[in-house]
């Protein structure tokens, strides 16, 4: 038995967090067995390699740094979360994923796609996601909407050349795979927002049962 792996992706702000409950209630009312979870993150050692990574310092993180921290919270992750749910065959659910990686340490950072797709193949080997869905909106939306959360992370800290990096590089690859990823309008109004999820439903129905 094998699950379906589903990845939401997309800047601060866009609404992943919101949307994943509202898509994970959705899929349990189906009958579905969802798991939630998120990058960094998701288990209790990762959880703390998260803080690291999201945690404002003095010391300027390295990039390479950076990048490793997240695939090694990712290998955890893998081995204790996501690998056993999809063997039991679970969906799971995970905000954000590698192709975070690739927007925010590729795209933001400037490290080469080649470096972050070393390291995917040695951490996931063939795994990847079935579905992403990549929830696109101007930066300074997503910023304004992270902003009156509260206090910012480090990522959050950085500057609007460097979230229009993040968002290019989403694009980019959802526009490169389109079987893969499907891009949502996250400046739409909630609701509007909610639609457009209802609408994948059947199609996530489908691949589970297909
Ligand atoms: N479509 C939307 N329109 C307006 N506000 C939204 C929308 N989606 C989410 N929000 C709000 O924006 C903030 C960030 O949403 P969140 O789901 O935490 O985003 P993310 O997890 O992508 O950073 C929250 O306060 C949320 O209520
Ligand atoms: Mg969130």
């Amino acid at each position: 038995m094998s699950g379906l792996f589903i990845t939401l992706e997309g800047p601060e702000g866009a609404g992943k967090s919101t949307n994943r409950e509202y898509l994970a209630e959705h899929l349990r009312a189906h009958g579905l067995d969802v798991v939630l979870t998120r990058e960094p993150g998701g288990t209790p050692l990762a959880e703390r390699i998260r803080e690291l990574l999201l945690a404002p310092s003095d010391e300027k993180m390295d990039a390479d740094t950076e990048l490793l921290l997240v695939f090694a919270a990712r290998a955890q992750h893998l081995a204790e979360v996501i690998r056993p749910a999809l063997a039991r065959g679970a969906i799971v659910l995970c905000d954000r994923f590698t192709d975070a990686t690739y927007a925010y340490q590729g795209g933001g950072r400037g490290l080469s796609v080649e470096r972050i797709a070393t390291l995917e193949r040695f951490v996931q080997g063939e795994l990847r996601p079935d579905l992403t869905l990549v929830f696109d909106l101007p930066v300074e939306v997503g910023l304004a909407r992270a902003a009156a959360r509260g206090r910012l992370d480090r990522f959050e800290q950085e500057g609007q050349a460097f979230f229009q990096a993040v968002r290019h590089a989403y694009l980019a690859r959802a526009a490169a795979d389109p079987a893969r990823y499907q891009l949502v309008d996250a400046a739409q109004p909630l609701a509007q927002v909610q639609l457009a999820l209802d609408a994948l439903v059947p199609q996530i129905l489908v691949r589970c049962r297909g």
